[in-house]
């Protein structure tokens, strides 16, 4: 079965354009989530790091009884670190993976998916090292949080660009939102550690969180090194045996297999023909490249950047992380609450378990409607919260079931983000950019995130503050962001298309061809390989004796580099999958004996040309 690369013979079957999903193919991608640990993780620590008494003490002097669990010499309330301080040490790491989304995006086309994230997760252990070696130095503290940040922004960008490279079709969505559970979970976990170590007399109280952080980077950075490098950037550097042998591995198939043939001639028919749209120029015009097109036009790449900042920033903007970093301090205002932390640490578990539901979600229901319906849900419950806390929760009118009323709404709130614009914006990010500027498309998405991540981190503290110069909203505040919500659910409506089901390079097709509102109904007709080979047939003759080159035993390049992967390259060079031709590299599985891979299809008496 060859018909991808039978492009003469009418539309390619496009059944085979993808192997069938494995249980490695599951794994592979569970594992790269665990990228998502250190998103998670290294947001959620600070906050409870800023408040232990211990770390107070190191940077301000104020003595603490550690006995009678109360500052000795100073009033409680100041007993803390100045908001700048504060402010500085929690908004420099948002600061750092702006910068890091953005330089990984192009190292990732340089150097590969695979080993951008091994250096991200080195580029994190040295910051970790250097908070964990300041005692009460800010400078130094700050400068590891810049540089832990910048390898986070390493991490979160290129996880994502893999994870979405080498998932099968069918379940890239549930595969990728496995990375923003991993978030819910290090955040969880960051506040289990902070609760644990908060009240030690001694420098465990801060190192222990912030060495934690090594075990991820071991666990990711070791577990890359033996996984292969995606399929993708390997056709996008035409370095075509090794893209084979990496979708062979990733798929669980025989390198011969006529699944990988078809997908991998796909693959490179689709990066041809975005390479014709968008040529490549210098450094500079490949980044301008990023921003070119038509803002009508679908498929712009200047269009898809705009679906990708728009749904980090409103992801952003729902106000998620307002209860996440604030949380605490907002639950302790609304008066009759005696354990402010706990309910936090509900609301991060109703983060966690919520998320899962979206694996089936996405896949059933689809990108746009979660985006839509999530939308409108956490617009409805932020109302219902800001109305309950204007009215019966006021903290005059000491209700306390109204205030367990506003917890439990708050709570379906995060259960809405949890199942919807959580997974989702990461997933369509992944999704949205076409071969020749994902990675950097990636970052510019991811970096967006980041940056509103931390307007938000240093604005909303003012918004609900009672100090003077801050506006003191209090509930009020869930009127701005259920009211966000609606723009969020606009952006989906109007520009966020289906994507459900689709390869990567029928998404690229699809948005070419309808408009976000009727991309659901949208069935791809042909492949890139059929639609070349129209426009060429000469190329495509060519394309087929470099893939059959490619996936032939013998190959034109050498190994793939890689622990574990290097060993299965070698063994399946002791095949020889197509007869006589041993290792008979460029030629080998086009004009030799094999029934399947012998025939030469635009030789066969039984074409049908066009
Ligand atoms: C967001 C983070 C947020 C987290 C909460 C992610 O998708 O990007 O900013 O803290 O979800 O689960």
């Amino acid at each position: 079965m060859v018909s991808a690369l039978l492009p003469f013979e009418g539309p390619a079957d496009l059944s085979r354009i993808e192997a069938p999903v494995t249980l490695k193919a599951y794994l592979i991608c569970a594992f790269a989530a665990c990228g998502g640990l250190f998103f998670g993780y290294d947001t959620g620590w600070i906050n409870g790091v800023l408040g232990m008494p211990y770390f107070i003490t190191l940077y301000t002097g104020y003595q603490y009884d550690y006995d009678k669990k109360q500052p000795i010499g100073v009033d409680p309330t100041n007993f803390g670190l100045p908001s700048s301080t504060k402010s500085l040490m929690t908004s420099i790491l948002s600061c750092g993976t702006f910068f890091g989304a953005l330089i990984a995006g192009d190292i990732a086309d340089f150097i590969g998916r695979r080993l951008t994230i091994i250096i991200g997760c080195l580029i994190f252990c040295v910051g970790a090292i250097l908070q964990i070696a300041s005692t009460n130095q800010t400078v130094l503290f700050v400068f590891g949080r810049l540089i832990a940040g910048l390898g986070v922004g390493f991490i979160s960008t290129v996880i994502i660009l893999y994870m979405s490279e080498i998932a099968p079709r069918k379940v890239r969505g549930a595969l990728v939102s496995a990375y923003q559970f991993c978030i819910t979970v290090g955040i969880l976990l960051a506040n289990c550690v902070v609760y644990a170590t908060q009240d030690r007399n001694d420098t465990g109280s801060y190192r222990i969180p912030i060495g934690v952080q090594f075990l991820w980077a071991v666990i990711l950075g070791t577990g890359l090194f033996i996984l292969p490098e995606s399929p993708r950037y390997h056709v996008m550097k035409g370095q075509l045996h090794s893209a084979a042998k990496s979708l062979a591995y990733v798929r669980g198939q025989p390198i011969e297999s006529e699944y990988i043939k078809d997908e991998l001639a796909e693959i490179v028919a689709n990066h041809e023909y975005e390479m014709q749209v968008v040529p490549q120029t210098s450094y500079i015009g490949s980044w301008v490249a990023c921003f070119h097109g038509s803002l009508r036009k679908g498929n712009s790449n200047i269009r898809r950047i705009i679906l990708g900042c728009g749904l980090q920033m409103w992801q952003q903007l729902t106000g998620i992380n307002f209860i996440f970093y604030f949380g605490t301090t907002f639950f302790q205002q609304l008066g009759t609450i005696s354990n402010p932390f706990f309910i936090s640490l509900i609301t991060t578990l109703v983060n966690v378990l919520s998320t899962p539901i979206s694996f089936v979600a996405i896949e059933y229901l689809g990108r746009r409607f979660l985006l839509i319906y999530g939308a409108l849900g956490m617009v409805i419950m932020q109302y219902i919260v800001a109305i309950v806390g204007t009215t019966a929760g006021r903290v005059e009118a000491d209700d306390p079931a109204a205030v367990r009323a506003m917890i439990a709404f708050i709570c379906l709130n995060i259960f809405f983000f949890a199942t919807t614009w959580g997974p989702t914006g990461w997933v369509v990010i992944g999704e949205c950019f076409p071969l020749p500027i994902r990675s950097r498309g990636v970052g510019i998405s991811t970096a967006c995130n980041w940056f509103w991540n931390c307007i938000i981190a240093v604005v909303a503290p003012y918004m609900v503050g009672t100090s003077k110069g801050s506006a003191n909203l209090g509930p009020k505040i869930f009127f701005i962001w259920g009211s966000l919500c609606i723009f969020s659910m606009l952006f989906a409506y109007f520009l966020v298309p289906e994507m459900k089901g689709l390869t990567l390079e029928q998404i690229d097709k699809m948005m070419e061809e309808v408009s976000p509102r009727k991309s659901k109904k949208w069935m791809p007709k042909t492949t890139f390989v059929a639609e070349l080979a129209r426009r060429d047939q000469e190329k495509s003759r060519q394309q087929w004796r470099d893939v059959n080159a490619a996936t032939n035993v013998g190959g034109v390049e050498s190994g793939m580099g890689g622990c574990g992967y290097n060993q299965e390259g070698n063994e399946m060079g002791n095949m020889d999958p197509y007869g006589a031709q041993h290792g008979a590299g460029v030629q080998g599985g086009y004009g030799g004996n094999s029934p399947s891979m012998g025939r030469d299809p635009y030789e066969s008496p039984n074409t049908v040309r066009y």
